[in-house]
């Protein structure tokens, strides 16, 4: 099924699952968010978007930092969850149905930021995502975004002298990947799409960004942190517990932070 139908299938039961704070920007579960990385700068007065914003938590933390926020996604059951959560908490943003591809909606140099947390790995063609980003921008806008490490999806954990490993089967398999969601009885099949860290960055430079950082985050120590310290984390979720010694040695998170140069031959 297509990424729309899919994420409209697990919506809901996707955001009984996850525990996603509204007090800073996430990026990734059991990740280090954006008060730790400090990628985003003061977003005061800023016009910031996000892509493939779902339940819509980064978009709202983000009004609340006094941000004009603004989220778009795909799925309408997500933005449903997103526009509930923003009525909930009294918080003006502006959420809009659409695909990262081609966000016709928005004129050109429309934001100052551009952010986006584990969606983009969705997008069948980054760059109509990257050149889209690029043209939403205004000159010198950041655009950060993270997706699920290259090393991850293409993974699985094995044994090996009788250490738990994990093994890349081929990292250069860029067939689109088909990602199972079960929750209970909901269950949704639809396509992730795996590309190297070459292709990220060759993407980026190929739209016109200027790649200013790479991060590979590594998790909080889950296993030392009591109930308390885990209910601060900024995207929370239980699965993230269960990897945790696969995820404290390979990294589940690839960070990337890029910017439209003031000076550019582009038209935008
Ligand atoms: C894993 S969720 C992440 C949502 C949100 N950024 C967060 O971190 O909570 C991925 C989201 O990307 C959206 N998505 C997938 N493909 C998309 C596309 N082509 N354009 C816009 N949104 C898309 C899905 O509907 C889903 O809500």
């Amino acid at each position: 099924m297509s990424a729309r139908d899919g994420w409209n299938l697990i919506s809901k039961a996707y955001q009984n699952n996850i525990r996603v704070s509204l007090e800073d920007v996430h990026y990734g579960p059991a990740s280090p968010g954006e008060r730790e990385m400090k990628l985003l700068g003061n977003v005061e007065g800023k016009d910031v978007l996000e892509i493939g914003c779902g339940g819509g938590h980064n978009t709202i933390v983000l009004a609340k930092w006094g941000a004009r926020s603004t989220g778009l996604d795909i799925s309408e059951e997500q933005l449903k969850h997103a526009e509930r959560l923003a009525h909930e908490h009294k918080v003006a943003v502006q959420f809009h149905l659409g695909n990262m591809e081609q966000m016709e909606m928005f004129p050109d140099a429309n934001f100052d930021i551009v952010l986006s947390s584990c969606a983009i790995g969705y997008s069948e063609n980054i760059e109509r995502t990257f050149h889209e980003a690029f043209r939403v921008l205004r000159r010198g806008g950041a655009f950060v975004f993270c997706v699920v490490h290259p090393f991850r999806n293409r993974g699985r954990a094995i044994r090996y002298s009788g250490r738990k490993l994990w093994g890349i089967g081929n990292y250069f398999d860029r067939r689109r990947r088909t990602w199972i969601w079960r929750f209970g009885d909901v269950v949704a099949k639809f396509y992730g799409y795996h590309r190297t860290m070459q292709d990220y960055f060759n993407a980026l430079t190929s739209a016109g960004f200027v790649v200013e950082g790479l991060f590979e985050p590594e998790p909080y120590p889950l296993k030392k942190m009591t109930a308390e310290e885990k209910r601060m984390i900024p995207y929370y979720w239980e699965g993230a517990e269960k990897e945790y010694e696969i995820r404290k040695r390979v990294p589940f998170i690839l960070l990337f932070k890029a910017r439209k140069p003031l000076a550019c031959n582009s038209a935008v």
